[in-house]
């Protein structure tokens, strides 16, 4: 290889329905989870791979064009896990340039675009230089060792990662959702920016509270059966138990990190009056709109496409302003990874 290579990638983020928190050795996930993937709220990036004299790969990152060294080792231990795969990355050197359509470390997870559209990069140079087909099932399980839920950003649609007690799943990489019914295949997520600053305590070290958490295994059996059960509702197309199950699910994942040691809040009172809010709306209108919370203060409105007139005229007056210079990201399901080509 003589010239430059390069690779240009979007890959979106995702956001949990059932919720991964807690882990084992090497990105094992202690229960397993299922997300849908976005499409506005992504991470684009280009590498341009070239020869390296090191017997390691060696890399810079731009962030919105600016050099990142500090993004550097999180990269760079990525790469170490990915020369698993690809041995060709050792005496490569690879210049990442990379911005996102969201704000990063804010509880939107802006780790699993990243690594996601990194992965594709590496996998799609790969695919170039072995004339071997795109493999997204190895992209998956790379893109897991470098942040646990990057590996649902792999794929479009509702994602399962981790293993289920009939069989289906991986703790290795994620596999599509297959069945899902047509009232699911058109989700809004409405993610109001009630808080964009940095978030005070990181998802690893939230993971690393769950191992001596005293609610842990409760917690892991409790998601091994939504999993399950948020399967079934899928295929069955009731939103109302989606909405049930999903709204406690978020309050749990909250729940786990008031009651860690030392036990830390991340919500904001904001978070809280948009629930109070969307609450009484429901109750008053019956309308199926539900909320989720990745490890953030900013909430996620989700909802059917069928509802959107009713959410933008009756609900969204009503708590925009509680958003950070009145922010949404007006976000939906999307079809997830797509290869971007110059010129
Ligand atoms: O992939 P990580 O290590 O950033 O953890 C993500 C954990 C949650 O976003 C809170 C839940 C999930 O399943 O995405």
């Amino acid at each position: 290889m003589s010239e430059p290579i390069t690779a240009h990638w979007h890959a979106p983020s995702n956001i949990a329905i059932v919720k991964y928190w807690g882990k084992f050795h090497n990105q094992i996930p202690a229960n397993p989870s299922i997300s849908f993937t976005l499409t506005l709220s992504y991470t684009d990036t280009k590498v341009t791979l070239t020869e390296a004299k090191e017997q390691l790969p060696t890399a810079d990152v731009f962030y919105e064009g600016v050099e990142k060294p500090d993004f550097l080792p999180k990269v760079l231990k990525f790469l170490d896990h990915a020369m698993a795969f690809y041995p060709w990355l050792a005496s490569k050197h690879l210049k990442i340039e990379t911005r996102n359509t969201f704000p990063h470390s804010s509880g939107i997870a802006s780790s699993a675009s990243a690594i996601a559209a990194l992965a594709c990069c590496i996998e799609d140079i790969h695919s170039l230089l072995t004339f071997t087909p795109f493999d997204r099932q190895r992209v998956s399980h790379m893109a897991r060792l470098g942040s646990g839920s990057a590996c649902r950003s792999i794929y479009g649609g509702f994602v399962q990662w981790g293993s289920t007690a009939d069989g289906a799943g991986s703790d290795h990489f994620a596999i599509p959702v297959e069945q899902v019914h047509t009232a699911f295949l058109d989700v809004k997520d409405y993610i109001l920016i009630l808080h964009s600053g940095k978030k005070t305590v990181s998802s690893s070290a939230g993971h690393g509270l769950m191992k001596d958490h005293s609610y842990a295994e409760p917690r892991f059996q409790q998601a091994k059966q939504r999993a399950l059960a948020l399967r079934d509702i899928l295929t069955s197309g009731d939103w109302e138990m989606f909405i049930r199950l999903m709204e406690s699910e978020a309050l749990t994942l909250h729940a786990m990190m008031m009651t860690s040691d030392p036990p830390y809040i991340l919500m904001k009172p904001n978070t809280l009056a948009v629930i109070e809010k969307l609450w009484q709306f429901r109750s008053d209108t019956g309308y199926q709109i539900g909320f989720t919370l990745d490890a953030g203060a900013n909430l996620h409105l989700i909802f059917p496409a069928s509802l959107t007139h009713i959410v933008e005229r009756d609900f969204l007056p009503e708590i925009q302003y509680l958003c950070e210079q009145n922010r949404i990201i007006r976000d939906c399901i999307g079809d997830g990874p797509r290869k971007i080509t110059e010129g």
